[in-house]
């Protein structure tokens, strides 16, 4: 153990690595905790009853030593077996206690003292306005208690709570209450009891006063589990859409994996004060208000499919998480990446299963790509980490999602649950690698996965060239398939990838060629059953080069590849402007008839921003202009799906195809295509607009649907630089019943060059100041504000009396929203953008390192800018981490984006 006196600095660079893993030299076998809770001065005493591991790695060499976790703590007193312990027989440091010579089997008794009220940084205990609660994903027990704070560590916790009883009427933890009852000086107390063993970092509490919803579920087997959640007093009109998600969600994991919910009572607690979006705590569920809190006054469309998504993501933890956890945190994605994949079908089979996969894969696109090409790059399971905070990524939750998706197409759906079944048979109660679950998975299907492995021990996003030849005289297509994947740091060679490839070949006309595949060198499935019978495939592609032989064609045929986008990899193929425009109107895939389009566009876009380099002048392709006119004309369209088509790709994603960013002429070149193609289109996007309007009136089913049309063609003509566009806003705006198009409208009008919008933003503001989940929208319209003022007005919102920098929402409100989303001030030549944002990350680094941290990766792509940019952003980097007290969230993410070549 290293005592680590000198401040944080040296201790950032301790690296944490996978393999170094050591099982625990004591297994916990009880832990009974009480907290006596005050605002400054809260005492735990925690009685923990300890086991020799008798097959323990840990310190071979010393196997009667304990080594716990305790940071920031203030220690009163340590008794063994009822003795108090002299100081002379234990050691502590600012982050472990070490007591060596235990018996095989004792109890300690340690007595510490936290001040919550002083807890900023939102791990461990801490208030949320006026109630107490916890965050302990990943090690925030530790601030807490000390503790074997390790996730193979499971114990049996009872915990009493003591508090004032008319500040804090309700006191929660996880598991059963077991006795209540008042105490001297207006307190009173609760003890819970869980049976189940878990992990430190599943343990809550909260405390406090709430106005409460209740239900009742009889699960599967007669049980009948009472469905609690606890909001802020007022807000139980906003929370029976919650009720209603946690509701389908516990039937949907009994329909489809047999999955039971196992405690009598199921507790959600809503917090405004949240790092995160959501924590599946045993029994109690910490949630932000964000996820909980909707009603269609407050919330818009895409607010209640968040709920419903983020409820069900935690109670499908209750399974995936917490019944089966994890060895280590090297592997979060065993329980988060299946965990995102459940949660995904849930939403799949509750609304429409092809917007939803079109979402995902743009998080993916837009979002985790970036990552996978930047300096934070690692695999879904890391091999190392500074700060485990900063790995909770789109890589390890949504790519490691991905990965579990492709599982599933290669071992098929009736497989995969077999697996899932087999999984849960050998590892219910236990804390496992995800080389146990891929073990399952072979098992339960006697599959070989060797090669599949890759996906957990590689970064980087792997790509597929793909060549076409058509031999008329024969009748044979050849697709020739190279793979490759960039270096990522630390890993200068990559080993191929097991990738499944879906396909289906089309013919001129749109109809769906039968596939006769003439290599038998290849591993390929046909699908065998539904529409696509006969005419769709999955193909594995296992090396660096292979080639395909599809025979018995009349026609060169125009290939649909990664239908369903069934590999989170970047393919690319030559297609024609011509075929994308087939491909977007018939493809019968609508990932692969929406990416076509986004070919489309992003194709013209490149081109435009090269026509810039080059000092041509722009123009737009009238071929283009009729694919969109054309998709715009089809009546019996989904609107979801044409509302998807019509959004162009973001300007991240657009970045992403530069190896070094022409940034100007790409913003130009990307406001002249939006501008352009709203002009061109002008006509068929009022006309939808009217139309989708009426619909999200008269369709009430399909309402959402609708306004996402509505908005999308709004959004667009707003573009259009002409009054006509605005006034159509203004209109909405004053008109709108629900959030959703009040909040659309309201963007439309606020990033406009029209004289009077703060008028809009004043009365919305008006409207909603008592609705502090609402004024986050505020903040964000504003943040993401493309005029050139933006920057004052932020420096002028960091002020407002609403704003407060402790709250991670305010701060995703309104600086993330601007470092994210308004990329076009962010990287001003002047600068500016830049230091706002590492501003409020120097401020922030000591209040809430982890939001800090997240901050801090705005200027991941660094290297990818010009000069000016580069310095620029480089200097804010070098501030950062030369801060006085640099934290490790924040030290670890900018010296990893200084270092990155
Ligand atoms: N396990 C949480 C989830 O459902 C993630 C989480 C919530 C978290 N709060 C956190 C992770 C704080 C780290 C720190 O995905
Ligand atoms: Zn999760």
């Amino acid at each position: 153990m290293t005592a680590n006196s000198q401040g944080n600095k040296s201790s950032h660079s301790e690296i944490k690595y996978r393999r170094d893993y050591k099982s625990p030299a004591f297994f916990l076998l009880e832990s009974k905790i009480y907290l006596k809770l005050s605002e400054q001065k809260t005492t735990v005493i925690s009685s923990l009853n300890f086991k020799r591991n008798l097959d323990s790695e840990e310190l071979i060499e010393q196997p009667r030593q304990l080594i716990l976790n305790g940071v920031k703590l203030k220690l009163l007193d340590i008794s063994l077996d009822g003795v108090s312990m002299p100081r002379s027989s234990y050691q502590f440091s600012e982050e472990y206690l070490l007591i060596q010579d235990l018996p095989d089997q004792f109890t300690l008794e340690i007595t510490t003292e936290i001040n919550p009220q002083a807890n900023t940084s939102l791990q461990g205990l801490y208030k949320s306005g006026d109630k107490y609660c916890t965050q302990c994903e990943a090690e925030g027990f530790r601030n807490i208690t000390y503790f074997p704070d390790r996730p193979d560590v499971m114990t049996i916790f009872t915990t009493k709570v003591e508090a004032d009883k008319t500040k804090y009427p309700f006191l929660l933890s996880n598991g059963n209450l077991i006795d209540s009852g008042d105490l001297e000086n207006g307190k009173h107390f609760a003890t819970w009891h869980d049976p189940f063993p878990k992990p430190s970092y599943l343990f809550a509490l909260v405390a406090g006063n709430f106005d409460l919803l209740e239900d009742t579920f009889i699960t599967m087997s007669g049980r009948e589990v009472a469905l609690k959640i606890y909001v802020d007093s007022g807000k139980l009109n906003q929370c029976h859409h919650a009720m209603e998600s946690l509701k389908k969600a516990m039937t949907w994991d009994e329909e489809v994996y047999g999955l039971e919910y196992d405690l009598d009572i199921y507790m959600i607690v809503a917090v405004s004060d949240f790092n995160m979006g959501a924590m599946e705590n045993k029994g109690l569920n910490v949630f932000n208000t964000c996820f909980v809190l909707a009603n269609n006054k407050t919330a818009t469309d895409a607010d209640f499919e968040d709920v419903e998504s983020v409820i069900a993501h935690e109670y499908f933890h209750n399974w995936t998480g917490n019944r089966v956890t994890c060895r280590d945190w090297f592997q979060l994605t065993l329980k988060e990446g299946l965990t995102v994949f459940r949660d995904q079908e849930f939403s799949s089979d509750m609304n429409s299963r092809a917007v939803k996969r079109l979402k995902d894969v743009l998080a993916i696109k837009n979002g985790q790509f970036a990552e996978d090409a930047g300096p934070m790059s690692h695999p879904i399971r890391p091999d190392s980490y500074v700060e485990m905070n900063n790995f909770y990524t789109q890589t390890v939750y949504s790519k490691g999602a991905e990965v579990i998706r492709m599982i599933e197409t290669i071992v098929c759906n009736s497989g995969f649950k077999k697996g899932m079944k087999l999984y849960f048979e050998r590892h219910d109660g236990q804390a496992v690698t995800c080389e146990d679950f891929i073990c399952a998975m072979e098992d339960a299907n006697n599959v070989d996965l060797s090669l599949f492995r890759n996906w957990y021990r590689q970064a980087g996003t792997p790509e597929l060239d793909v060549n076409a030849h058509w031999d008329s005289s024969k009748g044979k297509y050849t697709l020739t398939i190279t793979q490759y994947c960039k270096p990522t740091p630390g890993q200068p060679h990559k080993e191929p990838f097991l990738i499944p490839l879906r396909l289906a070949l089309f013919s001129k006309a749109g109809e769906m060629q039968n596939l006769d595949i003439a290599n038998s060198d290849i591993k390929c499935k046909i699908v065998d059953n539904g529409a696509f019978s006969g005419k769709e495939a999955v193909i594995e592609i296992t090396e660096h080069h292979q080639t395909i032989v599809f025979s018995g064609l009349n026609e060169k045929p125009i290939p649909s590849l990664l239908r369903g986008f069934s590999a989170p990899i970047k393919l690319h193929f030559g297609f024609s402007d011509q075929e994308l425009a087939l491909l977007l109107a018939f493809d019968n895939d609508s990932y692969s008839s929406w990416e076509a389009g986004q070919m489309l566009m992003t194709k013209l876009i490149v081109n435009l921003t090269g026509d810039l380099l080059e000092d041509k002048p722009l123009s737009f392709p009238i071929e283009l202009e009729e694919t969109f006119n054309n998709i715009l004309e089809v009546k019996d369209a989904d609107p979801n799906l044409l509302a998807m088509n019509l959004s162009t790709p973001s300007l991240d994603f657009l970045l992403e195809q530069f190896q070094e960013v022409p940034w100007n002429e790409l913003v130009n070149a990307y406001n002249y295509f939006n501008r352009t193609l709203a002009i061109k289109c002008h006509g068929n996007l009022l006309s939808t607009y009217d139309r989708a309007a009426s619909m999200a009136d008269s369709d009430r089913e399909n309402a959402s649907g609708w306004r996402k049309l509505q908005n999308a063609c709004l959004s667009l003509l707003g573009k259009a630089e002409e009054t006509e566009g605005i006034s159509l806003a203004i209109k909405q705006f004053k008109q709108a019943k629900e959030m959703t198009n009040s909040l659309a409208s309201l963007k439309v009008v606020a990033h406009s060059q029209q004289a009077d919008k703060t008028k809009w933003l004043d009365t919305f503001y008006q409207r909603w100041q008592d609705e502090e989940l609402v004024l986050d929208k505020w903040f964000s319209v504003q943040a993401t504000n493309p005029e050139r003022d933006v920057i004052n007005e932020i420096y002028q919102l960091l002020e407002h009396a609403d704003f407060q920098i402790s709250n991670p929402n305010k701060v995703r409100a309104l600086i993330t929203a601007f470092a994210k989303g308004n990329l076009e001030n962010f990287h001003r030549l002047d600068g500016v953008g830049y230091k706002l944002v590492a501003d409020v990350i120097i401020k922030l680094n000591k209040i809430n390192p982890q939001i800090a941290a997240r901050l801090t990766s705005s200027f991941n792509s660094w290297r990818k800018f010009d000069n000016s940019r580069k310095e620029l952003m480089k200097h804010q980097l070098k501030r950062i981490v030369e801060l006085e007290n640099v934290s490790a969230d924040v030290y670890e993410i900018a010296s990893k984006a200084l270092a990155y070549n």
